[in-house]
């Protein structure tokens, strides 16, 4: 331990009360001491740093700062020296705004598109996500403070988030859920790590030794300190005994008293918590340093702005480009359609929302460039009405114009934080447009704003398809670069988009069931899946084009690394993504048809050919044994496959690999589906022989009365009428705000209300409601509707006079 000396001069209680937050979103301060509050802040592609009302739902307004395009745009550039000047550019804010933790990045697997916060993570794939986090980490922590990495983990809905159980097979755990927050951990050094809201195999993830104590601390040499995600702490006691040093936000007083009680009666010891604070106060001193003396308050706008342009510009893929509509030519005449050239969609919906300093927008922009632009039509609402005026007009545009640019995406209602897409199509309205226009004018370059995979039935009625994503508060200027040629497009997905949603493969098995969710897909998510089980996409993982064209040659793979030569054969000076990915040529132990293991990016002007490695690492080879319960290499001969997208491997080899011979972890006989990658129908029995258990009953058990982790959803069924029509209530007001357009508010009540346990009421209420009251809430929901009101009051009644108390002696 390194603060022992100031560690023996606190008592007990000041020692719990820096295990939970001083309000939303500070930590406690000692001042006798020195130990000053720290400052927690969102994240994760820009600071959102609220001074004044305090939210976790972007509800309030916070401090300007630069929105740069969010983790799923960003993922697009496979670069990770991009990734790690954004996070500079981030973390030099977090320092002039005096933030001590920035809260993120945030690095869920994308297991299925409509998971609704998609668009604040990387990558279908870990070791592509993992490399990109470590950047941004490192980019952030240069200036001293410190990142967070999030959720940890298996968080990869937003349905019931706070209490589904996700039920998953130790490998598949490994190899998928946790491989890009190992890379985050030991190659970023995150300083942070925030624990998820879910539970992993049964137990809340904050209480869960085997993530946390484990495979956190024991595995990985995590040092740092392990922060709850907002209201998600269950038992306190239980959670600093996984060694969860920080509870956020504020419970006022009520856990540390838990924690203080646990030492008296043994529960836990009080050396424990010794080192969980010596954690938290090293945490303090290293990111309070570069508060000291003067601080720069302020950062150069402009430049951020800049950054935040680039970013796009490495981001932007183009996925079609028939007839090389693209790039538009000088005296070509434009007409613009489509709500989102005016009202850009560039960021996501919730806790990450970010005020940004400036906003490009593409119909000022248009105006400044060697174009000939004949107008602007809406085209269409954005919310979904079909609206055949808006149609019309922008048919009679687009029949004047050579090309229409028709900026089409989803809406910021639709994708948002606590709650999943209900299908992966765009809005019936946008389509129709589409359609008309193509009527009218085939030469239609489609811009696309959304933050992860859709449909794309339309497609061939767009010559030009260019994907900004979510691309920030400079992304139209980027997206008009683009699209003028001044950058040429270098950006290839890092997820797959499949034919139709009922083709990915957790298509049954989304968002579960009420109680859990059963990962029976096991490894095979993503390109993984559709690669073994022959599946037709729409376009693969690690797809995109560009303005030239590269040629691939002379591979040579040797023990370390595998090298070989790109050359750019096409007129423009551009930027290719070499992808590595391995085969095992042994069916012995299955393994999906191909998996990333390493990219690079290299520039090149036309005619320059440049010779490139990737090295080999620790992950190249390996796979998780559940029988040796470690890493291990499988001897066997390996396809060393150079793709310049998961489907297109440009070259290949072999090299003969010796393994650690380990025990043979399965009977080949009992898992066929996985043996096969044909894991879209796993049958209950075959997904129990890869888990080693029983699964777990998936439905709410109704006779039951309701308990602090029961959702109010389930006042549904509840025993007391007054909770049956709280529910009617809540139902019906969603309903109504969805009627009457207020869509984002409806949102908040499924986010806020619905799917919120029990016990958020007294977790997120920073000592309104305690758990004593909260026990009297569930008195009365439960039936007993006096006794619980009287017990709500008495319950008042003591805290009031207590907090009097404590105001008193202070
Ligand atoms: C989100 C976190 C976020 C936190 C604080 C939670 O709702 O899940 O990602 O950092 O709120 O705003």
């Amino acid at each position: 331990m390194k603060y022992t000396e100031i560690i023996d001069k606190m008592t007990l209680e000041e020692k719990a009360s820096l295990m939970s937050g001083k309000d939303f979103w500070q930590t406690e301060n000692i001042d006798r001491l020195g130990i000053n509050n720290m400052f927690l802040a969102d994240g994760p592609h820009g600071i959102r740093k609220q001074a004044e009302a305090a939210d976790h739902l972007g509800l309030n307004e916070s401090i300007p700062a630069t929105c740069f395009p969010t983790a799923a745009t960003v993922a697009n550039s496979w670069n990770t020296e991009l990734g790690k000047e954004i996070g500079s550019f981030i973390g030099a804010e977090a320092v002039a705004q005096k933030v001590n933790v920035l809260l993120g990045p945030g690095i869920n697997m994308k297991r299925d598109p409509l998971c609704g916060r998609n668009f604040e993570y990387f990558s279908e794939d870990p070791y592509h996500a993992g490399k990109i986090a470590a950047s941004y980490i490192q980019g952030i922590q240069s200036h001293g403070i410190s990142a967070c990495v999030k959720h940890f983990a298996v968080n990869n809905q937003e349905e019931r988030r706070m209490t589904i159980d996700t039920v998953v097979d130790e490998r598949t755990l490994r190899e998928i859920y946790l491989t890009a927050f190992e890379i985050a951990v030991k190659e970023g050094q995150s300083k942070t790590v925030m624990s998820s809201y879910n539970r992993l195999n049964g137990e809340y993830t904050n209480e869960n030794i085997h993530l946390m104590q484990e495979i956190l601390r024991d595995e990985w040499g995590f040092d740092g300190v392990v922060v709850t995600d907002w209201g998600g702490s269950n038992d306190r006691v239980a959670g600093l005994i996984a060694g969860n040093e920080l509870e956020m936000p504020t419970t006022a007083g009520e856990t540390d008293k838990e924690i203080v009680k646990a030492i008296y009666d043994g529960i836990i010891s009080e050396d424990a918590l010794n080192v969980c604070v010596d954690r938290l106060l090293d945490l303090h001193f290293t990111t309070e340093k570069v508060f000291e003396g003067e601080v720069k308050t302020s950062f150069d706008i402009e430049k951020h702005h800049q950054q935040a342009q680039k970013a796009a510009e490495e981001s932007i893929v183009l996925l079609k480009n028939e007839d090389n509509i693209l790039p538009l030519s000088k005296d070509t005449k434009i007409a613009t359609i489509g709500d989102f050239a005016k009202n850009p969609r560039y960021q996501g919906a919730g806790s990450s929302i970010v005020n940004p300093t400036k906003l490009d927008n593409t119909l000022d922009i248009i105006e400044e460039l060697p174009i000939t632009h004949i107008g602007y039509e809406q085209g269409f609402e954005r919310y979904g009405k079909r609206n055949k005026k808006m149609m019309n007009n922008a048919c009679q545009l687009a029949e004047n114009a050579d090309v229409v640019l028709l900026y089409i995406g989803l809406d910021e209602a639709t994708e948002a934080e606590g709650l999943d897409r209900s299908n992966m199509r765009l809005p019936e309205n946008q389509v129709e447009l589409l359609h008309e226009l193509h009527q009218v004018n085939p030469n239609i370059v489609t811009i696309l704003s959304c933050g992860s995979a859709i449909e794309m039935p339309w497609i061939d009625k767009v010559k030009g398809l260019v994907h900004g994503y979510l691309s920030g508060q400079a992304g139209a200027r980027a997206i008009m670069n683009v699209v003028t040629g001044q950058v040429n497009p270098s950006g290839k997905l890092a997820e797959t988009y499949p034919l139709t949603y009922k083709d990915t493969p957790a298509y049954q098995h989304f968002p579960g069931k009420e109680v859990s969710v059963e990962y029976r897909e096991g490894l095979f998510i993503g390109y993984r899946y559709y690669d073994s089980a022959k599946v037709d996409v729409r376009f693969p993982f690690g797809y995109g084009l560009s303005y030239t064209e590269f040629e691939y040659s002379d591979i040579d793979v040797t023990d370390n690394q595998v090298a070989f030569t790109i050359k750019n054969v096409g007129d423009y000076a551009g930027a290719e993504i070499a992808q590595l990915y391995i085969h095992s040529q042994s069916d012995q132990i299955f393994r999906p048809e191909k998996e990333l293991k390493g990219f690079t990016k290299v520039f090149l002007q036309p005619g320059e050919a440049r010779q490139v490695t990737i090295p080999f690492d620790d992950k190249t080879f390996r796979y998780f044994n559940v029988q040796s319960n470690k890493w291990e290499i499988e001897s066997a001969s390996y396809d060393i496959l150079i793709g310049t997208s998961s489907a297109d491997i440009k070259l290949k080899d072999t090299k003969l690999i010796k393994g650690t011979d380990a025990p043979q972890p399965y009977h080949k006989a009992e898992l066929p589906s996985y043996y096969h990658g044909k894991v879209a129908d796993v049958k209950q029995s075959e997904f129990e022989t890869l888990l080693g258990r029983k699964v777990p009953e998936s439905s709410w058990d109704r006779s039951k009365p309701l308990g602090y982790n029961d959702t109010i959803a389930q006042c549904q069924y509840a025993k007391g009428m007054v909770a049956r029509l709280a529910f009617r209530l809540i139902t019906f007001s969603h309903w109504f705000l969805r009627k009457i357009g207020k869509r984002e508010t409806a949102n908040l009540i499924m986010m806020s209300v619905y799917h919120m346990p029990f016990r958020g009421i007294a977790r997120m209420t920073g000592g309104v409601v305690n758990m004593p009251m909260l026990d009297g809430i569930l008195k009365m929901v439960n039936g007993h509707f006096f006794k619980g009101l009287r017990h709500f009051l008495r319950e008042r009644r003591k805290m009031l006079k207590s907090q009097q108390q404590v105001v008193g002696n202070s």
